[in-house]
């Protein structure tokens, strides 16, 4: 992979999508506190998005920074736009659908500067492939950020090859944001993470440990292995992911301190092949063909 092409730099990316699920982050002090203490850790990259929380994430996290605006300097934001809710749209119909039109994403767009207080994302993110996407639209836009320098630099989230690769042709995409871990392993099987490694995409990874549904014989097979190397089971599960090509970088749903600092300091940890592939096997309950 071309390591100059990787916008993060981080061993791992915090998401946001919970944030109003950690009753100790609700004071704005309190957040900037758990950001602050991120930043010293080297976790400078903050996953966000337009719908997390329905605009309240965002929205909370800009009142955080607004008390110490001197250290949005140190920070990476993420953002992500392009799916309306249902709740949010405006038709008859009230149907959650995906809107990649020119004047959604400048607005979203607006609309996440204003709520988090900031001039610019570093990273902007189309949320989900729209199957209605004017590309030559949509890419437009996407420039119009670029150069106007409200965005620093531009991904995709849950796009499949040729869905990026339509994009790619006329804009320097940076990400993939895909869902990955044990329990969803497609793109380790079926070229997504080689196709995006020979593009210089950075693959990253959302919900790292499945939204904590990983099933009985899963965590049992986690510890084992924890047990073997002097690991965590958390650590492993992050390392199965990193061994990947192009060692996508995991999103931590996780706001608690403790499951962040323990999975950062397993960040070297590293899984021989079949380790990995005993692993595989048992979260898809099949061995390898
Ligand atoms: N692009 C997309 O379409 C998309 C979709 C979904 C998410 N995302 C991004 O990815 C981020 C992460 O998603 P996620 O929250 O589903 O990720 P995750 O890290 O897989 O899940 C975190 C959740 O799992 C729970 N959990 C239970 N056991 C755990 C364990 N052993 N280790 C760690 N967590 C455990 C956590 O609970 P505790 O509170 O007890 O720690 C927390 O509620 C989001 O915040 C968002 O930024 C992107």
């Amino acid at each position: 992979m071309n390591a100059s092409r990787n916008p993060v730099q981080v061993p791992l990316l915090l998401g946001m999508m919970r944030l109003h699920d950690y009753p100790e982050l609700a004071a704005p002090h309190a957040l900037l506190g758990f950001i602050e203490r991120c930043v010293e850790h080297g976790l400078h990259a903050f996953d966000h998005a337009n719908i997390y929380g329905q605009g309240r994430c965002e929205a909370h996290f800009g009142d955080a920074l607004r008390l110490r605006p001197h250290l949005r300097g140190q920070l990476q934001l993420i953002g992500k736009a392009d799916i309306v809710l249902a709740p949010q749209d405006a038709s008859r119909w009230q149907v959650k659908h995906y809107d990649s039109s020119a004047a959604h994403l400048r607005g979203s767009l607006e609309a996440s500067l204003t709520r988090l207080g900031v001039e610019r994302l570093d990273g902007f993110l189309l949320h989900r492939p729209d199957p209605l996407m004017q590309a030559e639209e949509t890419i437009r836009v996407l420039q119009e950020m670029l150069e106007s320098g409200k965005v620093g630099w531009l991904g995709v989230s849950n796009f499949l090859p040729l869905q990026w690769q339509q994009l790619a042709r006329e804009l320097p995409l940076r990400c993939n944001q895909i869902e990955l871990s044990l329990l969803a392993q497609d793109a380790a099987w079926d070229g997504q993470l080689q196709a995006l490694q020979a593009a210089g995409l950075q693959a990253l990874a959302w919900s790292p440990f499945a939204g904590g549904a990983f099933p009985v014989a899963l965590q049992q097979a986690l510890a084992t292995v924890a047990d073997t190397l002097g690991a965590t089971p958390d650590q492993v599960a992050l390392a199965w992911l990193r061994r990947l090509p192009g060692a996508p970088v995991p999103i931590i749903g996780s706001l608690r301190w403790s499951r962040i600092e323990n999975a950062l300091a397993g960040a070297q940890l590293h899984l021989d092949a079949p380790t990995w592939f005993h692993l595989a096997q048992v979260a898809r309950g099949y061995e390898a063909p």
